[in-house]
């Protein structure tokens, strides 16, 4: 029976137990004791191995997901007469293993900040398929990425403009540079806004694009690739991509009468499915569409189609990741400020905000199912909760469980491979979790939880007082 608690989206299921690959990751099934296995792995060897919480990524799944969006984007791109550049965004989720998957895969890797690069680079991307973001980069990190030979950095304000500029010529370089241009476009999920000029932080606004590529033009260790927008995340429509790339191909077609301008850079942000009431379209349908909002654009301007580039992140790895979690403590709340008074069980987990803050963050909706075993009894209106000292201490917002979720039933969070390993901390010291990746039978520890000691190693104090400590009780 429906909780007067859940929100208007959230429908009992049909049934518990169901884990829909529409929002698991690919190889999820329960065994014959009806517990979860990913490739066959079932949650309580991995639970026994590596304890809760626990990132747990379905290495097929990925594999199988960032290929099909890298062909789908390569086929729309082609469809209209060009290439695609693909880019795995590696904020959605980044380690040197990852790193090595995406060059595998054939992906570039986008990545944000000097450590980003450093993962990138240890993973062993090659550093002419690595682009790197920013709207503050420092001077070491843009000397960093210039030195690695980076293949692109996308300039984000004036001054790093004559930052990159110096340390290609201190270095002896030639770097290429893309602009990122405020679009004046914002797109979530099913609506986009459209205004002159995004009120956020990135972005170049459009009018002061040609002056800036003028001056990359002449200076003799800077190459312009082209422009670059990022319109927003968890986007389900191509309105806002197609809206975006009609306003940056107005800037393009004129930036080509003074100088060529071989790509543009449409971002990332394709939206997936975090619970039942999400659809999100396939990546064939958006990237098509988004291919004849381009097409239909250069045709309009006369000009020629650019190489096109995407750096989707979430898209390619948001669903193949989930995370274990155990159950400690559970209070049935009598919630009788609303209309009809209504129970909503609290279940307690032994991880939350500091695993995964998108929550707290942005309010983000999640699905969760009860893993180690099956249950028969009704459907109960939950939210799982963490155990830090904060009332918006969410992890899953609403959901049914069974009714007889009990302490120490492993319960799973679907989608969490994206934004929750990379936005982790250790709020009210809790140590982040390990991260295994599951294939053929194997899970395989791709990054080690951290331990007590870990949670020490700066505090300086701490390290000077372990130092003087006596050996052996002895001086
Ligand atoms: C510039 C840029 N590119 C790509 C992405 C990836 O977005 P998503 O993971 O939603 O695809 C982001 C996300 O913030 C971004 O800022």
């Amino acid at each position: 029976m429906t909780n007067p608690l859940a929100p208007d989206w959230l429908t009992v299921p049909r049934d518990l137990n169901d884990l829909d690959t529409k929002i698991w990751p690919t190889n999820i099934s329960r065994n014959k004791y009806g517990e979860a296995q990913i490739s066959g792995v079932a949650v309580s060897e991995m639970t026994a191995q590596f304890g809760t919480p626990l990132y747990v990524i379905d290495e097929d799944d990925f594999r199988v997901r960032a290929k099909r969006i890298k062909n789908a984007l390569e086929a729309a791109a082609e469809s209209i007469g060009t290439k695609a550049k693909v880019y795995y965004a590696g904020k959605a989720f980044l380690c040197t293993e990852v790193a090595n998957w995406v060059s595998e895969l054939g992906l570039n890797l986008d990545v944000a900040s000097g450590g980003e690069l450093a993962a990138a680079l240890a993973g062993g991307v090659a550093p002419e398929n690595i682009g790197v973001h920013g709207n503050n980069k420092s001077l070491a990190e843009i000397g960093r990425a210039v030195g690695a030979g980076v293949g692109a950095i996308v300039i984000d304000s004036e001054i790093e403009l004559e930052r990159i500029a110096s340390a290609a010529q201190a270095q002896g370089k030639v770097q290429a540079v893309r602009i990122r241009v405020n679009a004046g476009v914002h797109a979530s999920t099913h609506e986009y806004l459209a205004t002159a000029r995004e009120d956020q932080k990135f972005g170049i606004a459009r009018q002061d694009v040609a002056a800036l590529v003028a001056r990359i033009r002449s200076d003799a260790h800077l190459e312009f690739l082209g422009i670059h927008s990022h319109i927003g995340s968890q986007i389900f429509e191509a309105d806002g991509f197609v809206e975006a790339a009609r306003r940056l191909i107005e800037v393009h077609s004129q930036l080509l009468s003074a100088g060529p301008v071989p790509e543009l850079n449409l971002g990332g942000g394709f939206g997936i499915n975090y619970t039942s009431a999400d659809n999100a379209p396939n990546i064939e349908t958006i990237a098509f569409k988004i291919a004849e909002g381009v097409k239909l654009a250069c045709e309009e301007r006369q000009i020629e189609v650019p190489v096109l580039a995407f750096e989707p992140g979430r898209a390619m790895i948001g669903q193949s990741g989930i995370t274990l979690y155990t159950v400690g403590t559970i209070k049935d709340v009598a919630v009788t400020d609303g209309s009809a008074p209504a129970v909503r069980k609290y279940v307690s987990v032994d991880g939350g905000m500091s695993d995964n803050m998108r929550p707290s963050l942005y309010a983000a909706d999640y699905q969760t199912r009860l893993v180690s075993r099956t249950s028969d009894q009704d459907a109960a209106l939950v939210r799982v909760v963490g155990k830090h000292c904060e009332s918006g201490d969410i992890v899953v917002r609403a959901d049914y469980l069974p009714s007889d979720v009990a302490n120490n039933d492993i319960i799973a969070v679907a989608a969490t491979g994206a934004y929750c390993y990379s936005l982790s901390n250790n709020y009210n010291f809790l140590t982040r979790p390990p991260v295994v990746a599951v294939r053929d039978g194997q899970a395989r520890l791709i990054v080690r939880g951290e331990t007590e000691a870990d949670l020490f190693v700066r505090d300086v104090r701490f390290q000077e007082l372990q130092k003087n400590l006596p050996k052996n009780g002895k001086e």
